[in-house]
């Protein structure tokens, strides 16, 4: 199917100035110029997003353009994680995430909520909240029904609990399992519900293409919340990817995350090449055509999962300029479909190549 947008732009009303015989001039119709441009959501099979930040989408038009132009859905990098909307107790900050919500509305765009629980991003008010298990549990659901509630009709999703694993499947340490018990997972999934009963609800994570052991805790937990009826409708797989991760491991992430039989969404992905961290590195052709053949496979394989579980899969941000890579890794990389100046790297293409 060919999804191209024809720009057609008759330059000069179709003329230009030619000279006659007798010294006058006579208008020449000249063909009109096509500008074949396309957009990427267009040709995917599936929703195709990407996470943004607030300023720059403020402060960049060619950022913003990209992300008004390419993607269907969009999600916050930041501005709905807790220490984003709720910095102090009694002070919610919605300006960004309204920001953004207000933008993807007038582009006719879906927006899906990040993160209404994680062990990171918490205000100092919350690691040092000193209250019992009962202002915990308050300070949880209120906060998380507070979010929702703003939001609801407006989101279409969220991730309810980002992060709840290690590696290794065991429960990760956090304020939250210290204060609420690890059950306390499941009340988040209700809560949510709770305030926006339409709302499709995630468990969002890492890890899935390289450590069997966090996918049978996950696969765990959703099978136990099925058993209780807590209410979970996706799992997102963040896939933040090196250049040489292998088909098979993608293939297993994939497969396992369709078996749940819940939405499967591609929260996060990026394809990072600098696997040894090498200061100077130079992006080259190659890095380029093999990251393009990652991120073509991912979408090949997401692609085979049933149509209803394809919730959609999400770049973890635009251009390789904006990536949360290089200051986590301290060196250099160009992880996303995008470079610096968003021009299209072969990424882009492979992406479309893998929906087909
Ligand atoms: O906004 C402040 C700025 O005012 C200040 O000058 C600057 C100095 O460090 O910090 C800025 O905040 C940073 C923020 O990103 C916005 O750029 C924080 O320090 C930094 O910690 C924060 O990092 C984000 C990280 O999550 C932690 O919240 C990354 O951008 C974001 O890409 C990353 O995203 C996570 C997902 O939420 C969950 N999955 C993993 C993924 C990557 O870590």
């Amino acid at each position: 199917m060919i999804y191209f947008l024809l720009t057609v732009s008759f330059l000069s009303a179709c003329t230009k100035k030619g000279v006659t015989a007798s010294g006058g001039t006579t208008p020449i119709p000249v063909p009109p110029v096509v500008v074949i441009d396309t957009n990427l959501y267009k040709f995917m099979p599936f929703p195709m997003g990407a996470s943004v930040g607030i300023s720059l989408m403020k402060n960049n038009a060619k950022y913003s353009g990209v992300v008004t132009k390419e993607y269907i859905s969009i999600t916050a990098e930041n501005a709905m994680k807790f220490g984003a909307l709720h910095p102090s107790e009694t002070v919610y900050n919605w300006a960004d995430a309204d920001y953004l919500v207000a933008y993807a509305q007038a582009n006719g765009q879906r927006i899906h909520g990040h993160t209404l629980n994680w062990y990171q991003n918490l205000p100092a008010w919350v690691t040092n909240f000193s209250g019992d298990s009962i202002a915990w549990e308050k300070m949880l659901k209120g906060h998380i029904q507070t979010v929702v509630a703003r939001y609801k009709g407006k989101l279409a999703s969220w991730d309810v609990v980002n992060e709840y694993f290690n590696d290794d499947g065991t429960i990760r340490p956090s304020v939250w399992v210290k204060n609420l018990g690890p059950d306390y997972i499941a009340r988040c999934f209700q809560y949510a519900n709770q305030a926006d009963p339409d709302a499709i609800l995630f468990y969002n994570d890492y890890g899935h293409e390289y450590s069997s052991a966090k996918r049978t805790a996950i696969g765990n937990l959703i099978s136990s919340f099925k058993t209780r009826g807590i209410p979970i409708h996706g799992i997102g797989m963040q896939f933040h990817m090196t250049y040489t991760q292998t088909d098979a491991n993608i293939s297993a992430a994939i497969n396992f995350a369709a078996a749940t039989g819940l939405k499967v969404h591609i929260s996060e992905l990026d394809v990072r090449v600098n696997n040894n961290k090498v200061q100077g590195l130079v992006f080259t052709d190659a890095m380029a055509a093999q990251q393009a053949d990652r991120y073509k496979q991912v979408v090949k394989m997401y692609n085979t999962i049933p149509k209803a579980q394809q919730f959609g899969i999400t770049t973890w941000n635009v251009g390789d300029a904006d990536s949360w890579i290089p200051s986590w890794q301290g060196a250099p990389d160009w992880p996303l479909p995008f470079d610096a100046n968003y021009l299209r790297k072969p990424a882009y293409k492979a992406i479309i190549e893998g929906g087909k």
